[in-house]
């Protein structure tokens, strides 16, 4: 049934765990509004044959409802919609929480490409790997304008927005490649910020970050001294970087180790580390040890999880959501700290939060 309306919709593959779902509120929708309109329309056709003007002088009878049909008419498309909308909302509040279990990808939108950074550290441009049947995190943030990461296949789309984070997941179900649009248009190249999703085993995917974790090392390994280990971090250089693209489509360049010690080093080139510390004690910033997912009381009275939307908001507009108990001092780092800086420091905070884990249970009792 699913896949005989899916065809004559023209509706593309489903291969994420809430195609069919999003898929089936559409076939709903459909059918109902198809009944509708077939109804009305054979109502009106009808009407106009059987209350046609016969002669000159022919009144139409003065025609009178009853209440119970009143309700009936009033009653009938209130619950056809309330129908789509318990369905509309149970799937919209499942696909804007990603499981627990889900692991992270940081993706930045760029005119005109989309740029992909796993946790463990390796970068690709274009492709974007993932195990089949393990939910993914995708962070997502812009470097210029707003993009849209759409994954048919999938049934997601969500902005990515320059100077913030949003936030989408998915689960695939079956291997194979999938095809990234962008759904914002974002200029010249709009229509052909293409990408792809390449959903691998658990085992191929395991192998082929293997791989990347190696080439990190033995880039690291071979370029003990390159000039950018010891110089300050320089944003052209890093542009550079992020453009130099390989003939089969993927960057995969000189980054060493995962993306929290690249944030280890960010915190200490862009000064960071002069407000806020990372032993838990308070300085002229909140420390940064267990700092995510603490709930924070902010000045203004309210509360807020500092999660990756609200430690990038933090960033870029510090002084929005200041947290009680310190001064609005903090400046902007809004078109200081590039979108892969912004990535690597949250991912640095996150791992400041299983330090200290780790340290009170080798500490013991
Ligand atoms: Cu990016 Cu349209």
């Amino acid at each position: 049934m699913n896949e005989l309306f899916r065809r004559m919709l023209f509706l593309p593959e489903q291969a994420s765990t809430v195609a069919k779902d999003v898929d089936f509120l559409h076939y709903v929708i459909i059918t109902t509004a198809m009944v509708v309109a077939t109804l009305i329309f054979g109502v009106t056709a009808y009407f106009l044959i059987r209350y046609r003007r016969r002669s000159e002088t022919e009144v139409t009878r003065n025609v009178q409802t009853t209440l119970g049909w009143e309700v009936l008419f009033v009653g009938l498309p209130l619950t056809t919609f309330l129908v789509w909308f318990f369905i509309g909302y149970h799937d919209f509040i499942r696909m804007q929480t990603p499981p627990p279990d889900a692991m992270d990808v940081y993706v930045v939108g760029k005119q005109w490409m989309w740029k992909f950074t796993y946790p463990e550290g390796p970068n690709a441009i274009g492709v974007l790997r993932v195990p089949v049947g393990k939910p993914v995190r995708l962070l997502l943030t812009s470097r210029d304008v707003i993009h849209s990461f759409y994954v048919p296949a999938f049934r997601i789309k969500q902005d990515a927005l320059p100077g913030a984070y949003t936030q989408t997941w998915f689960q695939v179900t079956k291997p194979g490649s999938y095809r990234v649009m962008c759904a914002e248009y974002c200029g010249l190249k709009h229509s052909e910020m293409w990408a792809e999703v390449l959903a691998l085993s658990e085992e191929d995917y395991e192998a082929w970050m293997q791989e990347q974790k190696r080439g990190l090392v033995a880039r690291r390994d071979a370029s003990p001294s390159a000039p950018e280990r010891e110089e300050p971090h320089k944003p052209a250089r890093a542009a550079a970087r992020y453009d130099a693209q390989s003939p089969h489509g993927e960057v995969m360049y000189g980054e060493r180790g995962t993306l929290a010690e690249r944030g280890e080093r960010v915190a200490a080139e862009r000064g960071c580390l002069k407000c806020h510390t990372v032993d838990g004690t308070a300085h002229i910033g909140p420390t940064w040890l267990d700092l995510y997912g603490r709930r924070e009381r902010l000045t203004s009275g309210e509360t807020v999880v500092a999660d990756e939307a609200y430690l990038t908001e933090s960033m870029m507009k510090p002084q929005v959501r200041v947290v009680a108990g310190f001064e609005p001092v903090m400046p902007t780092f809004l078109g200081v700290l590039e979108a892969a800086e912004v990535a690597a420091l949250v991912e640095y905070i996150k791992t400041l939060r299983s330090a200290r884990l780790e340290t009170i249970r080798s500490e013991g009792p």
